[in-house]
Order: structure tokens, then C-alpha cells, then sequence
């Protein structure tokens, strides 16, 4: 049994209450693997279990995406062997850490082309746009010419969207916190890019569509975009709301769905279609090709030191930060 250094909370808190621990790291059951990290992914979702928005036990190992070399697997474990390169986002947490045991189900081997830091920066978010735009789809689905509207478009998840969006030639009309984030987008594929600190984005979103709407909302901001979200689809149209940045969103009356135009509403999560280790491999052999072909690049625009986890979370929660983020053990 070695020892790995690792980020724990024991309680939900601010950035402060995460602290570097030195944990022993065992051998894997026959389920499992044990990977040591080269590189783990900041994501969204880490500040919600931090603050306990989502709630877990404690103590609580931070993380649920990485990237490393595989170094024991369990015996029912056939697609990897110790040796693999290899990446992931899983349930449960625990990628803050130079090493940790884990399911394999959701372990993948990484092609040799992508690095680990692109892995660990990759994974949960470029699967999480594989499932919003291959798996997420309105009535009838998506057409090449189609309109969506996609939130924090400048953000890890969102340049990945920007660029998978315009692969599949959907119209993606970003909105982002500032004018160079807009740029940003657009630089990414973005056929349209809204400043919502400062614009209308109903209005806009009406005036690029000619009055008719977007077919889907992509809203991972929650509670300050939810309700003019809706406003901005077609009839038949679906809200696919996938995350808090601002705040959960509040209870609302169903009938307004009706009111608005027949409209459809998901709260869908990654880890409900990454269940299975088939539906995992499924998922990520799309998101490889896709990387694998140039036109989805992940862009790493921050990187910090494991040790210093909570200026990354401060960066991210301040709305600081561009694209991915990576974390060095
Ligand atoms: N359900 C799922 O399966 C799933 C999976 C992955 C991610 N997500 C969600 O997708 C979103 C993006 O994740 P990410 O890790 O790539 O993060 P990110 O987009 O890089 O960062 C979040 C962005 O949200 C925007 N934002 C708007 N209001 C905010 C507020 N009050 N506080 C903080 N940020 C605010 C900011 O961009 P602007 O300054 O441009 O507004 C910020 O940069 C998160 O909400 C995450 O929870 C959901």
C-alpha cells in the first residue's frame, strides 16, 4: 500500500475548505483499476460538490475527470492493462489526487494523439457535448441550418459546443459575460455571439432567427437565464437545461410550457448516458474522432498546480476563465 498526496474536503465550503492529504492508494477489486494522474480536469460540477449543491459523503476527494497511466486493473476488467494510457470522467469523484482506485467502466484508453493534459481536459466536457448535441435533440431532431442557443459558450463545455456545433452545421448562437469571451465563440465556430452582461438576449436571439426562435435552449446557467430562456424557442421547441452556474433553477409552474408554445423541457445529466461501459466507449470514440480530426480543439487556457485547487475554483466561480482548465499533480 503507497501513499498519494490528494485534495479532501471533510466539509462544504468555500475554496478554503479543501486540503491536500496524504491517502493510502490500495489494489483495485475486480471491477476496477488503479490509474496514477498526469493531469485531472477542473470542472463546474467540482464547485457544486464543494459547496454542497450537490451532495456527498464526506470526507470527499474532489474531481470526476482525469487522464494518466493505468498501473493495476481489476480480473473482470478486459478493455485496459497496467501500461495504458488512458482518461475518463466517472462517478464518483476523486480525480483531485496523483492516484486513485476506480470503475473501470468509464476508464477509456486515450489514442496515442491526444495528450494527457487535452485528455484530463477533454473528457467530461467534450462527452457532455457529445450527449447535448448528438443525444439531446427536439422533435424531429436537428437539421444542418438549424438555430440553438448555447449559454457560457466561451467556457470549457461551450468551446467544445462552439466547434461540434458548426462540424454538424447547426447555427450556434453564443451568449458569453463579456465582449472578448464573444470573440471568443466566434473564433470557435460560433455563428452568432451575444454579450448577455450587457444585451437583450431574447431580443437578439429574435432578431438573428427573424422572430421564429431557436429549435433547442442549451442552459447551464440556471437560475438567472431559465425563464428568458424559454422565451427564445420555437413552438414544439426544447429547453435542455444542463446546469447552476448562477443557481439552481427555482420551481415553476408547468402550464407556462403550454402558454409559451408546446414547449419541451430535459434536466439531463452525463453520468445517466455514460452508465454503461458500452454507451461510454460509444460516446468517446466520437469525441476521439472528432478531436482526432481537427475540428473540435480543446483549448487549455488555464493551468495550475493540484496545490493550488482554490485559486482554480475561485477563477471559475469568478467567471475568470476561458475554456479548460487543467490541474498538475
Ligand atoms: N449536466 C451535465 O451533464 C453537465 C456536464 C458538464 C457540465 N455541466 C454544466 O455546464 C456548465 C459549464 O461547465 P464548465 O465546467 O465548462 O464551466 P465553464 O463554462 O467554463 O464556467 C462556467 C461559466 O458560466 C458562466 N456563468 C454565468 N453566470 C455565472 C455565475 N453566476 N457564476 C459563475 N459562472 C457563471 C460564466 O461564463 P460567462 O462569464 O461567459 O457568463 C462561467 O465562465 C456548468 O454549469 C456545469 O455545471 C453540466
Amino acid at each position: 500500500m503507497s501513499t498519494f498526496k490528494t485534495i479532501q474536503i471533510s466539509q462544504t465550503g468555500g475554496p478554503e475548505v479543501m486540503k491536500m492529504v496524504e491517502l493510502e492508494v490500495g489494489e483495485p477489486s475486480p471491477d476496477q483499476i488503479r490509474i496514477r494522474h498526469l493531469a485531472c480536469g477542473l470542472n463546474f460540477i467540482d464547485v457544486y460538490q464543494r459547496t454542497g449543491l450537490y451532495p456527498n459523503a464526506m470526507p470527499l476527494t474532489l474531481g470526476m475527470e482525469g487522464a494518466g497511466i493505468v498501473e493495476a486493473v481489476g480480473e473482470n476488467v478486459t478493455h485496459l492493462k497496467a501500461g495504458d494510457r488512458a482518461a475518463y470522467a466517472s462517478n464518483p469523484p476523486g480525480s483531485y489526487s496523483e492516484a486513485r482506485v476506480m470503475p473501470a467502466r468509464n476508464v477509456c484508453r486515450l489514442p496515442d494523439a491526444i495528450d494527457f493534459d487535452t485528455g484530463a481536459a477533454m473528457m467530461l466536457k467534450g462527452l457532455t457535448v457529445q450527449y447535448l448535441l448528438k443525444r439531446t435533440l427536439p422533435q424531429g431532431g436537428l437539421q444542418a441550418g438549424d438555430f440553438i442557443l448555447f449559454h457560457a459558450a466561451a467556457g470549457g463545455v461551450g468551446l467544445i459546443a462552439c466547434q461540434w456545433a458548426k462540424a454538424l452545421g447547426l447555427q450556434l448562437i453564443g451568449t458569453a459575460g463579456s465582449d472578448a469571451k464573444c470573440k471568443l465563440a466566434l473564433e470557435h465556430g460560433a455563428a452568432h455571439a451575444i454579450n448577455y452582461s450587457t444585451e437583450d438576449f431574447v431580443a437578439r436571439v429574435k432578431a438573428i432567427t427573424g422572430g421564429k426562435g431557436v429549435k433547442v435552449v442549451y442552459d447551464s446557467i440556471g437560475k438567472d437565464t431559465f425563464e428568458r430562456s424559454l422565451d427564445c424557442l420555437r413552438p414544439f421547441g426544447l429547453m435542455a437545461s444542463f446546469g447552476n452556474a448562477s443557481g439552481p433553477v427555482p420551481p415553476f409552474a408547468i402550464g407556462i410550457l403550454g402558454a409559451k408554445g408546446s414547449l419541451h423541457v430535459t434536466r439531463g445529466t452525463l453520468f445517466t448516458h455514460i452508465a454503461t461501459r458500452e454507451a461510454t466507449q460509444e460516446m468517446a470514440n466520437d469525441l476521439f474522432e472528432i478531436v482526432g480530426s481537427g475540428k473540435v480543439k480543446i483549448r487549455i487556457d488555464q493551468r495550475y498546480a493540484l496545490a493550488d485547487v482554490a485559486q482554480a475554483h475561485r477563477d471559475l466561480e469568478a467567471r475568470k476563465t476561458t475554456g479548460s482548465s487543467v490541474l498538475t499533480p
